[in-house]
């Protein structure tokens, strides 16, 4: 493919005669000066009516954050990964967006749960670079896009041989910007203990951003380092003093009760309603908002490096 350049494609069944409609995407330019990007997470559902409410978020993301380079979907697409209605119900509702813009797939407990990641797996087609024991799930893998760097892991499995993985990718990046994205939270989750190596390998390479999903409320972390809070409490992060963890609430029907702040928190919320975040970053700044379906800015910070 060639950079800056507007393909058209279909898609066809090798077991069906009949193709898609036509989609059409636009290639990124051969030097990427800006990145921006929308954030979600947990559309989880089953029913085509309880996937309105993705398509919803989705639409309300794209109207104001136009144009963006890809979506990044922290988890749980779906509600049962056995039904396969639901994964049709997931896709098309989403179309006319991931249809042109790229999506950056997260596993959640939820797409892969009593079936394993192969069904996962057959819908993307992702950089084979994670961690070796991961081939082939399109669950662990990383990518430059311009001035950006992401990684993505498998928070259900292989967490082990993910951190001896995570070490070399974020140690072999010259990219100025580090995000990582994972389903399950490593601060607030229930599997804190498991993924504490993660958090170091974070802190050590100066990770940015880490973008989470699971626990359907809206959670925005102050900068933390070692385990511990940093900066001066406003909502500007400078010179690397910390990482910022965010869980987006939730993109689809399944809203949690909100337990008990913790040290760590900067937001914590639930507003019952859909959340999506925009996130742009520009020569030595990265700003985030996060908006409600309802279009109220219910977030924003900035890290300036
Ligand atoms: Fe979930």
């Amino acid at each position: 493919l060639k950079p800056s350049t507007m393909y058209s494609y279909r898609v066809r069944d090798s077991n069906e005669e009949d193709w898609s409609e036509p989609h059409t995407f636009t290639t990124a330019a051969e030097e990427i000066s800006e990145v921006s990007f929308i954030y979600v997470t947990d559309s989880q559902a089953d029913k085509v009516n309880e996937f309105r409410l993705w398509e919803n978020t989705m639409k309300q993301a794209f109207a104001r954050f136009a144009n963006p380079d890809f979506v990044v979907h922290a988890g749980d697409l779906v509600e049962t990964a056995a039904k396969k209605s639901a994964w049709s119900h997931f896709f098309n509702a989403s179309m006319f967006w991931i249809g042109k813009t790229p999506i950056v797939p997260v596993v959640g407990n939820n797409d892969i749960k009593d079936i394993g990641a192969a069904r996962y797996a057959s819908y993307f087609h992702l950089p084979e670079n994670g961690a070796e024991a991961l081939k082939g799930t399109q669950t662990n893998y990383s990518f430059d896009y311009g001035c950006l760097h992401i990684a993505v892991l498998n928070t259900e499995m292989c967490i082990k041989q993910q951190t001896k993985w995570l070490e070399a990718d974020l140690s072999g990046t010259h990219c100025e910007w580090k995000i990582v994205v994972m389903h399950r939270p490593i601060y607030g989750g229930t599997i804190t203990k498991k993924l504490m190596d993660w958090s170091r390998i974070i802190d050590k390479y100066k990770v940015d951003l880490v973008l989470q999903g699971h626990n359907h409320v809206y959670s925005r972390s102050h900068p933390v380092k070692n385990g511990r809070v940093t900066g001066d409490g406003s909502d500007t992060v400078r010179d690397h003093e910390g990482t910022i963890y965010v869980v987006v609430n939730a993109s689809g029907p399944k809203f949690n009760k909100l337990k008990e702040d913790q040290f760590y928190h900067k937001l914590h919320f639930q507003n019952n309603k859909q959340i999506y975040a925009g996130i742009s970053i520009s020569g030595k700044m990265l700003t985030y908002q996060a908006y409600d379906v309802d279009g109220q800015l219910l977030d924003q910070f900035t890290i300036l490096h």
